[in-house]
């Protein structure tokens, strides 16, 4: 098809996390070490084109297709007392990315309970991305990659650890998501 499709995706988790950094850095290439905290939600889109069907080797790079999708990101506020606004972002959205920063376990706990949140309330078809931000910080690191695993094995999720601050796996994070929804 010819058209983009758009794919609604949800940034859920503590204030401090990384939530609107995760954002910048997929969409403007950029970092503010010290970035505001976001009030009520921000919104920012990026078109990204993945291929049609996952590539072998076998594909002739000339003959892959090629499929446009427009990440429509909905980066929400992690402060308690904004947290009554977070159906109105959740709700209808494809995608859910929750992030905790992994020096900090309270982050990791809060997470699990957006999650649960989720399970009842979101889309039943909700893909859920379980996100540990701030690798680049690992001689900090209090929750374990392990048990960030796990939990997103239970929870049916994927597991990603990313760095909003150089980079690392920020947008192959955007990427995986774009390409885990159905083609319509
Ligand atoms: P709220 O908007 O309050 O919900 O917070 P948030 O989740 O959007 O956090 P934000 O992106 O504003 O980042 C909070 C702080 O963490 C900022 O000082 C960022 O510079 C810093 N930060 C974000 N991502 C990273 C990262 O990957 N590594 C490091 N070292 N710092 C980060
Ligand atoms: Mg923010």
């Amino acid at each position: 098809s010819t058209g983009e499709q758009s794919v609604k995706v949800v940034l859920l988790g503590d204030s401090g996390v990384g939530k609107s950094s995760l954002a910048l850095r997929f969409v403007t290439n950029e970092f503010k070490p010290y970035s505001e905290s976001t009030i009520g939600a921000s919104f920012m889109s990026k078109s990204i084109r993945i291929p049609v069907s996952p590539s072998s080797s076998l594909d002739d790079k000339s003959t892959q297709q090629e499929r446009s999708i427009g990440l429509k990101i909905w980066d929400t506020a992690g402060q308690e007392k904004y947290r009554s606004l977070a159906p109105m972002y959740y709700r209808g959205a494809q995608v859910a990315i929750l992030v905790y920063d992994i020096t900090v376990p309270a982050s990791f706990v809060a997470l699990k309970e957006w999650a649960l949140e989720l399970k009842h309330n979101a889309l039943p078809d909700l893909e859920l991305v379980i996100c540990g931000n701030k690798s680049d910080l690992e001689q900090f690191r209090r929750v374990d990659r392990a048990v960030g695993e796990q939990y997103a094995q239970e929870m049916d999720a994927v597991y990603v650890e990313t760095s909003a601050k150089d980079g690392e796996g920020v947008a192959d994070m955007f990427r995986g998501v774009a390409m885990r929804v159905p083609m319509m």
